[in-house]
């Protein structure tokens, strides 16, 4: 860990709980919050990959408020437009994981330049990382918008290497989405898998050079290297 000058964030479920907006789903629908949460994160994560494929990238709330509307309509539930798009703006307002500030605070005094490298929008990052009051934390808020693809493919990853200035093997990249990890790990960054919940890794040929349960257990991973 000693060579890493830099860290790659990814944004939603590795700082901040893309699940907290299963509260404002529950005030629509009471007691079906977690359950629409969790169809409309895995379908907003299909619908990325998809427009890449389909080369039809679109910005990542728009992509965001499609797959709620999938989302309820595949659970048989209704929601007027405005319901619609105020749900899909709880997600400019995520929570971070509790550990995430501090974390952040250590990493950065240890010198190490700090970047969000995220399938967000410019305005969805901003908005989400200003809200929580940690935009001071980050030398870089990277969206994929410039390159109009999504992560996992490699022009997204490239983003991360251009804005620091250092090569890719000197960079951190961080994630909780084990596809995002893999795909990073792909593209030659050292790559740290964030596994709250005893997950399971993918099987598509590569592996996390780290795994740990939260960022404050890779705050120590770095003051172990170091001593
Ligand atoms: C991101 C999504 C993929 O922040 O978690 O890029």
């Amino acid at each position: 860990m000693n060579h890493i000058k830099a860290i790659a964030f990814d944004l939603y479920g590795t700082l901040f709980d893309v699940h907290s907006v299963a509260v404002q789903c529950d005030e629509h629908f009471p007691g079906r919050g977690q359950e629409i949460s969790n169809v409309w994160r895995q379908k907003q994560l299909e619908y990325t990959w998809l427009r890449s494929l389909m080369n039809r990238y679109i910005p990542f709330e728009h992509v965001t408020e499609e797959a709620l509307r999938f989302t309820i309509r595949h659970l048989g539930l209704e929601l007027d437009e405005a319901s619609c798009r105020s749900l899909s703006d709880a997600y400019l307002r995520l929570q971070a994981y509790p550990e995430v500030p501090d974390a952040l605070r250590a990493l950065r005094d240890r010198g190490l330049k700090l970047a969000i490298l995220s399938n967000g929008s410019p305005h969805s990052i901003d908005a989400v990382v200003t809200h929580a009051g940690l935009r001071s934390s980050f030398d870089h808020l990277l969206s994929v918008d410039p390159v109009r693809v999504y992560k996992p493919d490699n022009r997204a990853y490239e983003l991360g290497e251009q804005a620091f200035g250092v090569g890719r093997r000197e960079i951190l990249f961080v994630s909780s989405n084990a596809w995002d990890a893999t795909g990073a790990r792909y593209f030659g960054f050292p790559t740290c898998w964030i596994n709250r919940g005893g997950k399971t890794f993918e099987e598509m040929g590569q592996r996390p050079d780290w795994e740990v349960n939260g960022l404050d257990r890779l705050v120590t991973l770095f003051a172990s290297a170091a001593a």
